[in-house]
């Protein structure tokens, strides 16, 4: 291999610690790379397929998340609409709840936790909870004690409008503000689909403001969507950088060349350690509080869509890495023991900010306590967090255990929309390497079959 980064304007994919170079045996050769060929080539086709024609094998519906970071163009108003929708519950509440689970939930605890104050304490900005995501009742309770009905909007969010918890959190919230004789039209939103289910026929009969989960948006792929871009409006957040950012993240991405395309090179990489060297496992570890709920977006993203029985064609192939979410540099002492001297079995996915901008703060140049602190004189806490990071990619590199970067220059609502998309492309190319549908979840209907006949029956 020529080189082992590449760089684009923000962001950086740095996969040398993937490499035979730096990992001997367990690494990756350009050999490895180039007797996948075949497969690749038809991976680049089927994503070109899907980006032009919404088109993805053995899926019998539409496929169009690719659209997504093009809605500024393609949807104007629907855009405009979105962000007066935000002004006016800005202005008008104090809080915002956000009720959905799964891809109704994860990417808007990321949009929340990325973009906004850690602690949410600006007077003119809602504060954001979330519900709606488990169905236990000590957090509605909590969260019921915690707010004020008559300052909350309820943002409700779901894509069939029959899923256990946010329709059990809507049913119970609702009988709540009823009580206290509230109109519900000022109190709920609703994001569903645009025709079908249970909250739709709701959301007519309550004449409540509603937005759609689009056609063609699974879940785990709707971040960029309504559903996520309706509550960043809420907070300020600027919906159309992340678009942008998304969209920034598109066009790197439409590259044929795979030492140039940094997504389709990380599903190479990905697969290739998995299918040829055994690494089964995935760790996604940003270094940055702000991005901890990312790594559990990912975990949905990449469990969901790839951990599948089946192949398109059929066969029992029991597919998928298993991802495990971790935090830089919280969990380095607790899960890097595992990381550097367990199974021979994990990837390392490091996420770094370059730059922490205002929020960065400095140590006094002296400290008045013991020479044995002297390291930490005058550092900034971003270079603890970032050489923790480096550390950790040596210390793993050593040990001969695959490591790979994404490097991005600052957290902001452009990078967070490249974020997304380039794991949501590097997904995508990833299923059409393994031959699976990564836009259906048959495993989990069995269980929702299971509990719904067990709730009909008890009392
Ligand atoms: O990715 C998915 O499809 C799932 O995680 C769903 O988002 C989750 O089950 C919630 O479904 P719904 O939006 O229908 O409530």
């Amino acid at each position: 291999m020529k080189k082992f980064e590449i760089n684009r304007e923000n962001f950086g994919f740095h996969f040398k610690n993937l490499t035979e170079k730096e990992i001997d045996k367990n690494g990756i050769s350009l050999k490895d790379i180039e007797n996948l060929e075949y497969k690749i080539n038809r991976a680049i086709k089927s994503i070109k397929d899907l980006r032009e024609k919404g088109i993805a094998k053995g899926h019998n519906e539409k496929v169009l998340f690719t659209r997504l970071p093009y809605q500024s163009e393609e949807k104007p108003q629907l855009i405009e609409r979105i962000k007066s929708y935000g002004e006016r519950v800005r202005n008008k509440y104090k809080y915002v709840v956000s009720l959905g689970i799964g891809g109704s939930y994860l990417g808007n605890q990321v949009l929340i936790d990325a973009l906004c104050h850690p602690y949410q304490t600006k007077k003119d900005i809602p504060k954001v909870f979330f519900a709606g995501n488990n169905v236990d009742p000590s957090s509605l309770q909590g969260l019921l004690d915690e707010i004020n009905l008559e300052e909350t909007m309820f943002i409700v969010i779901s894509k069939s409008g029959t899923t256990m918890e946010t329709m059990a959190s809507f049913l119970y919230i609702f009988q709540k503000v009823n009580e206290r004789g509230l109109k519900p039209e000022n109190h709920f939103t609703v994001i569903t689909d645009r025709k079908k289910g249970v909250l739709r026929k709701i959301s007519k009969e309550l004449n409540l403001q509603s937005f759609e989960v689009p056609e063609g948006i699974g879940g785990r792929w709707s971040v960029l969507s309504e559903v996520g871009l309706v509550l960043a409006a809420t907070v300020g957040i600027d919906i159309e950088k992340l678009l942008n950012g998304a969209k920034k993240m598109d066009e790197i991405t439409k590259n044929e060349d795979i030492f140039e395309n940094p997504a389709y090179l990380y599903a190479i990489f990905s697969y290739l350690l998995y299918k040829e060297k055994g690494f089964n496992e995935t760790v996604i570890m940003p270094y940055s509080d702000r991005l901890k709920s990312f790594s559990y977006w990912y975990v949905q993203l990449l469990s969901e869509s790839l951990g599948k029985e089946k192949d398109r064609d059929g066969n029992i192939v029991n597919e998928g890495r298993t991802p495990i979410p971790a935090l830089g540099t919280t969990d380095m002492h607790s899960q890097t023991q595992q990381h550097r001297e367990g199974k021979y079995n994990k990837v390392i996915t490091f996420i770094e900010i370059e730059d922490f901008g205002k929020s960065n703060i400095t140590l006094p140049n002296e400290n008045l306590f013991s020479e044995k602190l002297n390291f930490l004189n005058g550092k900034k806490f971003s270079t603890l967090l970032n050489t923790a990071l480096h550390a950790n990619e040596i210390a793993l590199k050593n040990a001969k255990r695959p490591s790979c970067k994404i490097k991005i220059s600052k957290l902001d609502e452009f990078t967070l929309g490249m974020l997304f998309y380039f794991f949501e492309i590097a997904t995508a190319f990833e299923g059409e390497l393994l031959n699976v549908n990564p836009y259906d979840q048959p495993g989990v209907e069995d269980y929702k079959k299971i509990m719904k006949e067990k709730l009909q029956n008890e009392g």
